[in-house]
């Protein structure tokens, strides 16, 4: 895939991002107005200070080429980062983390029970911003995305160090915890915007492809990113038993030995640093971070051309948009 000029996208996205914070914090305002002022401060930790913004982009994006402009898409595209943030809120406590958008997890600063209970918060008021916003259609995209998700991550729970994991399950996996959100933004943003069928099929297909990709990103990012960009560790996912791509896919060619040493090592101490830098080379030397990179480069060019339908639309400017989105999930390193 050709990347495409991303200085647009950067400056289209920033202008979006604040104009969906400014719509986060109106409806916070009201939201939380009488609540217990720690529960006020936790949201408001777990919402604000960084964050990429990509669900709310799309869910923007998918309206607006779909011809939506109606100013509640940005409370829509708020939903989807209440719900995201709830999700990360909970990973964090799932995975014990120490860092999250640059900053103390939430769970570390405040405690296992304030973050479950903001995630549960945050959780229930994108389901009524999403039924409201959206009517009973969104909300069941929406609902088949968030029940979805548990599924993912108990289905990644099953197979934590486990070395047979397949690709088949690997993608089941990614498929639920992250690209099912991500394609429901770009499907709800379609039903906002009372899209026919076959726009509402053809951005959730993108979505879909985008959202896989961006996991396998993230999973290279997770062995090869630098903490300082991505503002959480790495090396988490060895040490969660976390089998992903890259590993998969240098595992494939490699011998019995090879195989039964890593496998050693993820029934080991997984915490050792040596342990994590010992399958950091073992990917390297087997090619995995290529080979990995080459299939989210594939997943890329699958969602542009999902949207093919919308070639000859008026919103050009969303169109390329969506474009530069794909080439960004490629190029990003946070
Ligand atoms: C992190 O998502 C969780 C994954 C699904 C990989 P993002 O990379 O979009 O996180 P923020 O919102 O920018 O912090
Ligand atoms: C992402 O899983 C899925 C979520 C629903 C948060 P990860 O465990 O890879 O996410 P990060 O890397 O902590 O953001
Ligand atoms: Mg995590
Ligand atoms: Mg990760």
């Amino acid at each position: 895939m050709n990347i495409p000029d991303q200085s647009a996208l950067r400056s289209f996205a920033g202008r979006e991002a604040l104009r969906v914070e400014a719509a986060m914090r109106a409806d916070l305002a009201e939201a939380l107005a009488g609540c217990d002022p720690l529960l006020v401060e936790v949201i408001d930790y777990g919402l604000f200070g960084g964050g990429k913004r990509i669900r709310p982009l799309l869910a923007i994006l998918a309206a607006r080429l779909c011809g939506a402009s109606d100013p509640a898409l940005y409370t829509l595209a708020g939903a989807f980062e209440y719900l995201h943030v709830a999700t990360l809120i909970h990973d964090d406590v799932i995975d014990q983390a120490r860092v999250r958008r640059g900053r103390e997890a939430l769970c570390r600063k405040y405690g296992a029970a304030p973050a479950i209970l903001a995630g549960d918060w945050l959780h229930a008021r994108s389901l009524y911003l999403v039924g409201r916003c959206a009517g009973s259609e969104g909300l069941s995209v929406f609902c088949r995305a968030t029940t979805g998700m548990v599924d993912g991550e108990f289905l990644q729970l099953r197979h934590v160090a486990d070395c047979a994991l397949t690709e088949e399950d690997y993608f089941a996996i990614i498929l639920r915890k992250t690209a099912l959100l991500i394609a429901s933004t770009c499907e709800i943003g379609a039903i906002f915007a009372g899209a026919a069928a076959e726009q509402r099929r053809a951005l959730a297909d993108y979505g879909n492809r985008l959202g896989t990709a961006f996991q396998v990103i993230d999973d290279l990012l997770d062995y090869q990113g630098d903490a300082g960009n991505t503002g959480k560790q790495v090396g988490i996912d060895f040490r969660e038993g976390k089998l992903t791509l890259p590993l998969l896919r240098a595992l494939a060619v490699a011998d019995d030995s090879e195989r039964a040493a890593i496998a050693a090592l993820f029934a080991g101490d997984r915490r050792a640093e040596s342990s994590l830098d010992r399958v950091r080379r073992f990917i390297d030397a087997h090619r995995g971070f290529g080979a990995a990179r080459q299939t989210a480069v594939q997943l890329a060019d699958e969602a542009v051309a999902a949207l093919a339908p919308f070639a000859g639309r008026e919103d050009k400017e969303s169109l390329a948009m969506l474009h530069a989105l794909a080439g960004y999930v490629l190029a990003r390193n946070k």
